[in-house]
């Protein structure tokens, strides 16, 4: 295990600024994901904290010391590849060794730590196989464990499991974790889907175009993201955002005119400023209720499509705005409701649930509810 810190860490491709000046810091056996689009710089973060890839400028430390010159093989870090990269020609056994033969472990180590690793990915029968003889998942293993061999201290993952099929990588999900509680690692692992972050993740960094938005629990980031792309990011199907406007405001809320003439009333930690232009409003489609409740304001909309997963049913509506443009909201409701398309329907938005986010995208909501908890 180790602590795993960036210190203002920069890269550059030439000209081309892709890092920009990213403070991250790890504790002794955390599991980590970055998370983020394409092109984000995932990889290239993780490909600079193996050792492949030049830090330009900034400070790497593992364990309290600077390691931006030193080689990856003497990093104490072992990084698993998208594509796998195992040796064709070489066994199931061989590809788990060559790296520890290389370092010129003894033989009798080598076999100790590829039976205990192969046992604990449950790869014990396929060691003589070649990997054009295994399928994804079992290729994918062996990868793991070609990393696990060599006892790293940090563990490096990009994108492991995105060539598995849906049920694999499910499976693959809960066998990481497991790894992850056996093996004694600092685990750092790249994902551009938001499920696997955070079911994966004690913390997550989410990424943007070279910069991190946030760094939190999965629980954290998704009750109390920090910015419109956070809030927008994670969680499926994304939050609704609803372009506002504020009319008055008070001590710790503001009331905002958004679409279809909705007032709404929402807390807030600072006055996004009523000159500053407009506010955003961000709703959780499983925050909105079909028809009229008890707390909230009433918006009413035709239903334009449905999507039926079996748990849960989600309703897309659009709604109607007395001079403006239409505007449409994503509800997630009971699998059994009855509805139609083209069917009117009523909309209840709870302003207790509603997110705030100023002019230049930053959260200013004031959280009444969904506080983290233990218990429930
Ligand atoms: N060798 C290179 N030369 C120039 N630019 C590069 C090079 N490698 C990567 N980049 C750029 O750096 C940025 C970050 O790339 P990176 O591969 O880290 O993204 P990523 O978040 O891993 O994306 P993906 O999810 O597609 O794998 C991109 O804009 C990419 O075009
Ligand atoms: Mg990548």
């Amino acid at each position: 295990m180790a602590k795993v810190e960036l210190e203002q860490v920069i890269k550059a491709y030439g000209n081309l600024e892709v890092i920009h000046g990213v403070d991250l810091q790890f504790e002794h056996g955390e599991f980590v994901v970055f998370v983020g689009p394409s092109g984000c710089g995932k990889s290239t973060l993780l490909r600079m904290i193996a050792g492949l890839e030049e830090i330009t400028r900034g400070e790497l430390r593992i364990d309290g010391r600077r390691v931006n010159e030193v080689p990856a093989a003497r990093r104490g870090t072992a990084m698993v590849f998208q594509s796998y990269a195992l040796y064709p020609h070489k066994t199931v056994r061989e590809n788990m060794a060559f790296g520890l033969k290389m370092a010129r472990t003894p033989r009798d180590e080598i076999n100790a730590r590829v039976r205990d690793a192969a046992g604990t990915l449950v790869i014990d029968e396929l060691l003589e196989r070649k990997p054009r003889e295994l399928s994804g998942g079992q290729r994918q293993r062996v990868a793991i464990g070609r990393a696990i061999v060599r006892e790293p201290k940090v563990f490096l993952l990009d994108e492991p499991l995105s060539n598995l099929d849906a049920a694999l990588r499910g499976q693959m999900r809960l066998e990481l974790s497991r790894l992850h509680e056996r093996i004694d690692a600092t685990m750092i692992h790249v994902t551009h889907d938001q499920v696997e972050a955070m079911t994966l993740a004690e913390r997550i960094v989410v990424l943007r175009d070279g910069r991190v938005e946030q760094v939190g629990t999965p629980r954290e980031l998704y009750l109390h993201p920090a910015n419109r792309f956070v809030a927008g990011f994670l969680g499926s199907p994304p939050m609704n955002f609803l372009d506002s406007r504020v009319v008055t405001s008070g001590d710790g809320w503001i009331e905002c005119l958004a679409p279809g003439d909705l007032r709404l009333r929402v807390g807030v930690v600072r006055d996004p400023g009523v000159d500053g232009g407009g506010v955003v409003l961000g709703i959780r489609p499983e925050d909105l209720r079909l028809g009229r409740r008890d707390h909230g304001v009433v918006v009413s909309g035709r239903v334009v499509h449905m999507e039926y997963l079996g748990s849960v049913l989600y309703v897309h509506a659009e709604c109607a705005s007395e001079d403006g443009p239409t505007w449409r909201l994503v509800l997630m409701t009971k699998p059994d409701t009855r509805l139609q398309a083209g069917q009117s329907v009523e909309v209840t938005i709870d302003a207790r649930t509603c997110h705030v986010f100023d002019g230049a995208g930053v959260s200013v909501t004031a959280f009444s509810r969904g506080e983290d908890s233990t218990t429930g």
